[in-house]
């Protein structure tokens, strides 16, 4: 299997790598880019550790080709705050303690931002249907609810 150049727009810069067309958008942040802020739990779609956003929606980062997303705008975590003004979800989630050990917690909040953006955090029902795919260990849910709501307003 050879070698392509593929493009990637993460965080609002292109940034160009040489991968196998098969490497996961989650790795080639992770182990091409070194944006380590997006987590790997599963590698199969069960947790959301690697949630992203492309395009403005969030996707599992494990479950899609680098190569299929060339040419989109890709967020992770580590372009939500600007400069050294965090995203109000980042700042929601430590004012309402959501998280522990904080493994999850990168997917969490993109996942909370989606969640906003589209329209599904007028209920804390909705947000917890809407956040289901995000796993948390530690069991930090009822915070996490709480902190996507505060930003909803
Ligand atoms: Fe992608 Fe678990 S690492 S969903």
């Amino acid at each position: 299997e050879g070698v392509s150049t593929m493009t990637l727009k993460v965080n609002g810069t292109a940034r160009t790598i040489q991968a196998e067309p098969r490497v996961s958008l989650l790795d080639a942040l992770r182990e091409y880019l070194d944006l380590t802020g997006t987590k790997k739990g599963c590698d199969h779609g069960q947790c959301g550790a690697c949630t992203v956003l492309v395009e403005g929606r969030r996707i599992n980062s494990c479950l899609t080709l680098a190569v299929m997303n060339q040419g989109k705008e890709i967020t992770t975590i580590e372009g939500l705050a600007k400069g050294e003004e965090l995203h109000p979800m980042q700042q929601a989630f430590l004012k309402h303690d959501g998280l522990q050990c904080g493994y999850c917690t990168p997917g969490q909040i993109l996942s909370g931002v989606a969640c906003v953006q589209e329209g599904h955090a007028t209920t804390d029902d909705q947000v917890r249907e809407w956040m289901s795919g995000n796993l948390c260990r530690c069991g930090a849910y009822p915070n996490i609810v709480a902190a996507v709501r505060e930003v909803a307003g």
